[in-house]
């Protein structure tokens, strides 16, 4: 079994044992469970890898990630927030049911994060992977709120702002999957410095990329709408910088990212080239 067929498995049985109400465990299923690229609980499980551990132990890290981010982006596409239609090829959550049930999901799901997480046999693993988690969600929602309401320090360069947005709104739950499978895996300071530098790069690039794909991507392969930052006037790369300059930094990040990893692999503490071939990946999708 793959990866992400194995996040999928985790994650089923794991709503299996919670008995939900069977309309809030349809919804959290539908937006959990139907699609989506699995990128989060990947680098979770080539992260502890990566440390010397097993991709196993860091499913209940990356599975709650997971829901952590199905649970942002069900609230990201709420018409108070993005207001879209289409979520990973189709109907968002809100459109699928109502809003009512889509807000509940969401916060459904950030609980269910915590009671994944602690599933973890070690205590002070799990312990480590809830401050972790819960700084992760934080961030995340602080720079969801830079993005939907402003807020940011009035000091900031227009470009200091993007950054600003993206390492919260995105970079965030990116830095935290790699962090949380590191930990899973019993990484040493020394590895996890190695891992947040990679973490970092991919996880500015990933939004990067992501705005890049708003302008110039496939509505049809990305499953959801494109051309909406710029009509929505959100604060982009692209829009500050132009779209030649984001692909550069992009790239540059790409590199940045390939480099923390070589110091990494310097340490011998297990194999990198997964980890390695996801950078490359991130920094080549198209979708
Ligand atoms: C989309 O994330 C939202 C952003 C943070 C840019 P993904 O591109 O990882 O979405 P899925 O999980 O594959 O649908
Ligand atoms: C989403 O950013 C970030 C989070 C969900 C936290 P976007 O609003 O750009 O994501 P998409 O483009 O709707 O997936
Ligand atoms: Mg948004
Ligand atoms: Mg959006
Ligand atoms: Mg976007």
């Amino acid at each position: 079994m793959g990866v992400i067929a194995r996040v999928d498995d985790y994650l089923t049985r794991f709503l299996d044992h919670q008995h939900l109400p069977p309309n809030l465990d349809a919804a959290i299923r539908y937006s959990l469970l139907g699609g989506g690229k699995r990128v989060r609980p990947a680098l979770a499980w080539f992260s502890a890898i990566a440390c010397g551990g097993c991709g196993e132990a860091s499913l209940p890290a990356g599975s709650a990630i997971e829901m952590v981010h199905a649970f942002s982006l069900i609230h990201d596409d709420l018409p108070a927030m993005d207001d879209d239609d289409m979520r990973r090829g189709r109907p968002t959550l809100h459109r699928h049911t109502n809003e009512a049930m889509a807000i509940l999901a969401g916060d459904a799901m950030l609980s269910l994060a915590y009671e994944a997480v602690l599933t973890h046999p070690e205590p002070a693993i799990a312990l480590h992977l809830c401050q972790e988690l819960g700084l992760g969600t934080r961030r995340m929602i602080e720079g969801q709120v830079y993005d939907t309401l402003g807020g940011m320090p009035g000091s900031l360069s227009e470009i200091e702002c993007v950054e600003l947005i993206h390492r919260n709104k995105t970079g965030a739950l990116l830095r935290a999957s790699c962090r949380m499978g590191a930990i899973s895996a019993g990484a040493s300071e020394a590895a996890l410095d190695a891992i947040t530098r990679y973490s970092e790069a991919i996880g500015l690039q990933f939004q990067i990329i992501d705005d890049l794909l708003d302008v110039e991507g496939c509505s049809q392969a990305l499953g959801k709408a494109t051309g909406k930052d710029q009509a929505a006037g959100k604060k982009t790369y692209p829009g500050v910088l132009g779209v030649d300059q984001s692909k550069l930094l992009a790239n540059q990040l790409g590199k940045a990212a390939g480099d923390a990893l070589g110091e990494l692999q310097a340490m011998s503490l297990g194999d990198t080239t997964h980890l390695r071939a996801m950078g490359e990946m991130l920094t080549n999708r198209s979708a």
